[in-house]
């Protein structure tokens, strides 16, 4: 399956009931070769009116960071643990993470990014078992074979701007991971 199959199974996808309220699934977006991903957590109401990630407030702060970290949203892959915004923005429940868990899966395999950011508890505990980003956040996590690094969530810092600054620093370690990568493959060859 490639990557606009696997949208369009998205689009029709009634598998948990969040399919329920949706105007347009999120799938996700972003080059098919990014070196960096990045997992949040659902849609909210501007990305279920446009069928993009984080096209709100809280990709607004997400933009900012990434600009900050020295990196460029277009060079990035950015997907969601689920693909329809829960009613009134309440957390995903575990049956609706897992439904949409297959999905988030096929899509690291496609992409096979050097390494996967986390944003917030979520995707953090979703993907990686650890349930506080408080101590998981700036760490690599290795699961089957993948690098992750859990950081905060872009729409903490509406309301904490301190949290900023550590954002800003955790993209920059995914850069710097990626970079590291590149370079160690280019002395082994
Ligand atoms: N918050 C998320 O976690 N994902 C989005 O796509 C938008 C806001």
């Amino acid at each position: 399956m490639d990557m606009d199959e696997l949208k369009k199974k998205i689009s029709e996808c009634t598998k948990c009931r969040l399919h329920e309220d949706r105007d347009k699934t999120v799938p996700g977006e972003g080059p098919l070769d990014a070196d960096i991903m990045l997992i949040g957590e659902g849609p909210g109401a501007d990305e279920d009116a446009q069928g993009k990630p984080f096209v709100g407030s809280a990709g607004k702060k997400l933009n900012e960071c990434l600009e900050g970290a020295g990196l460029k949203r277009k060079d990035v892959f950015i997907t969601n643990t689920v693909r329809c915004r829960p009613p009134k923005n309440r957390d995903p429940r575990k049956d609706e993470l897992d439904a949409c868990d297959p999905y988030t899966q096929k899509m690291i395999e496609l992409v096979n990014p050097k390494v996967i950011g986390l944003l917030g508890r979520i995707p953090t505990l979703q993907l990686t078992g650890q349930g506080t980003v408080g101590k998981a956040r700036g760490k690599q996590i290795t699961v089957k074979g993948m690098t992750y690094i859990p950081t905060f969530h872009p729409a903490a810092l509406i309301y904490d701007s301190s949290r900023r600054e550590v954002l800003i620093n955790d993209l920059r370690s995914m850069k710097e991971y990626v970079e590291m990568e590149k370079k160690s493959r280019q002395t082994v060859l």
